[in-house]
């Protein structure tokens, strides 16, 4: 019921209703900030050796470790979203399943010519050219203690060494037509290095994404399961930023953009949005936000209980970031919201 003041009241008066702008569905619409796009979206995908295997990430309703054939096959599919939307509007991040018996500790499978990834990469692109493909540069789905460089005796994560190793990784992805290699691994002067291979081998075209801002998150967890690459022994803190930090986030983007990144990336998302914003304020490239597995994992379960709205979290969720400052969203709900927005 109305309290008695609300039929008696004295307006107020105000020179300002914001309320006025929230009136009505349309309304909300003309004056809203920013709008969420199938273009704004790329799709991390999980590769597997072999053939007819599509199985579910325990962690990740919803996402799968592909075979070729099939990851194909649903590739086409969601471009097909992308296509009745905007063209090419859905891209591809690629992620490498790699059987234990195929790692060792230096990684040779990762710049193998004939690898999952770089076999991957050239089917994608022989199939559909117009996909943008993105491939993941960092050792830890080809290493048995699952960290993204190499490690001596003493369990030392060694950077030089490892951007040697990057580099031919890199070289390879491209070779195989790679759109875009991205550095996720966090060693220092890698960009430059792995730029500067690119241009002496004659891809002056492939671009790089940068994971420039790449927090040592708890966030990941999900995502090793899908790879089995979680660390045999210590964690990713030596290499990966500390949480509590958003200066260094500064200075890690300005190192990468003089090195020659073409994208640089905030990881995670959700919880580093003011990093994305202020990233945003810093630099005219295009900023991408990576919305990464403990995220979407997060949203799946409370979905799963019944005590979330699924479709309006993850809604809001991105816009979120776009909002916060993101050009792009790397998202496993990509197809999801491509079937949203359509
Ligand atoms: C590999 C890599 C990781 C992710 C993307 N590339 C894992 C890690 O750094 O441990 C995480 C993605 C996600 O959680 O969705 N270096």
């Amino acid at each position: 019921m109305l309290p008695a003041s609300s039929t008696t009241y004295k307006p107020l008066n105000p020179f300002q209703r914001p309320r006025r702008l929230r009136r009505t569905a349309t309304l909300r619409r003309m004056v809203r900030e920013n709008t969420l796009t199938v273009d704004d979206l790329i799709y991390p995908m999980f590769v597997t050796e072999g053939e007819a295997q599509k199985v579910e990430i325990a962690s990740m309703p919803g996402c799968y470790r592909y075979s070729l054939d099939l990851l194909l096959k649903e590739i086409a599919e969601v471009f097909e979203l992308g296509i009745n939307a905007m063209p090419t509007a859905v891209n591809y991040a690629l992620f490498p399943v790699i059987p234990e018996n195929k790692k060792d500790d230096t990684a040779t499978q990762s710049y193998n010519p004939e690898g999952l990834v770089q076999q991957t990469v050239k089917a994608i692109k022989q199939a559909i050219p117009e996909i943008v493909v993105i491939a993941d540069v960092a050792l830890d789905p080809f290493t048995t203690h699952g960290h993204d460089g190499l490690v001596d005796e003493k369990g030392t994560i060694l950077n030089d060494p490892t951007v040697e190793v990057l580099i031919k990784m890199a070289l390879s992805q491209a070779a195989a037509g790679a759109d875009f290699v991205a550095p996720s691994d966090m060693m220092d002067g890698r960009v430059g290095a792995i730029r500067k291979a690119l241009d002496t081998e004659g891809y002056i075209n492939v671009g790089i994404l940068a994971y420039s801002a790449k927090y040592a998150s708890a966030y990941y967890g999900p995502f090793r399961d899908a790879l089995d690459s979680a660390p045999k022994f210590g964690d990713k803190k030596t290499y990966q930023m500390d949480a509590a930090n958003a200066r260094e986030a500064l200075k890690e983007i300005e190192l990468d953009i003089a090195e020659g990144a073409d994208i640089i990336m905030v990881k995670p998302a959700l919880a580093y949005l003011d990093i994305i914003c202020q990233v945003k304020e810093a630099t005219n490239l295009p900023v991408a936000a990576y919305n990464v597995s403990g995220e979407y994992a997060m949203i799946k379960a409370a979905a799963q209980m019944g005590w979330i709205d699924e479709k309006q979290v993850i809604l809001e969720s991105l816009t979120s970031m776009k909002r916060a400052g993101a050009d792009l969203i790397l998202t496993y709900f990509a197809k999801q919201v491509a079937l949203m927005l359509i």
